[in-house]
């Protein structure tokens, strides 16, 4: 079954797609055209891959690690419900996941 997840772009704008369960959120993002660089692919070194989630979704998602949370802190405009999209794998039971890409992202694989 593929799971659709539907994503608001910082200029407001909802966008729906769907991705097969167990591949991470950040592909089914790019495959969106969401613009999200994922620079590192997934090593958690980047936060490129930073998205907001709904708050009625985000206790549905399996906890971020510490190395995801200290990464969480470099990322512009961190809000509660914050994750690295590259962490987040699909599976059924978030079908109907709603995300939205943060305004500003800011590339700290430089550092
Ligand atoms: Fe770099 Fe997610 S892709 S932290």
């Amino acid at each position: 079954m593929s799971v659709r997840v539907a994503f608001t772009t910082a200029k407001g704008e909802r966008v729906e797609a769907e991705g097969e369960a167990g591949i991470p959120l950040l592909e089914v993002a790019q495959a969106a055209g969401m613009p999200l660089e994922g620079t590192c692919e997934g090593q958690m070194a980047c936060s490129t891959c930073h998205v907001v989630i709904a708050r009625e979704w985000f206790g549905k998602l399996v906890e971020a690690s510490e190395e995801e949370e200290d990464m969480l802190d470099l990322a512009a405009g961190v809000q509660p419900t914050s994750r690295l999209s590259c962490q987040i794998l699909l599976s059924d039971d978030l079908d109907g996941l709603e995300v939205s890409i943060p305004a500003e992202s800011n590339d700290m694989s430089g550092f």
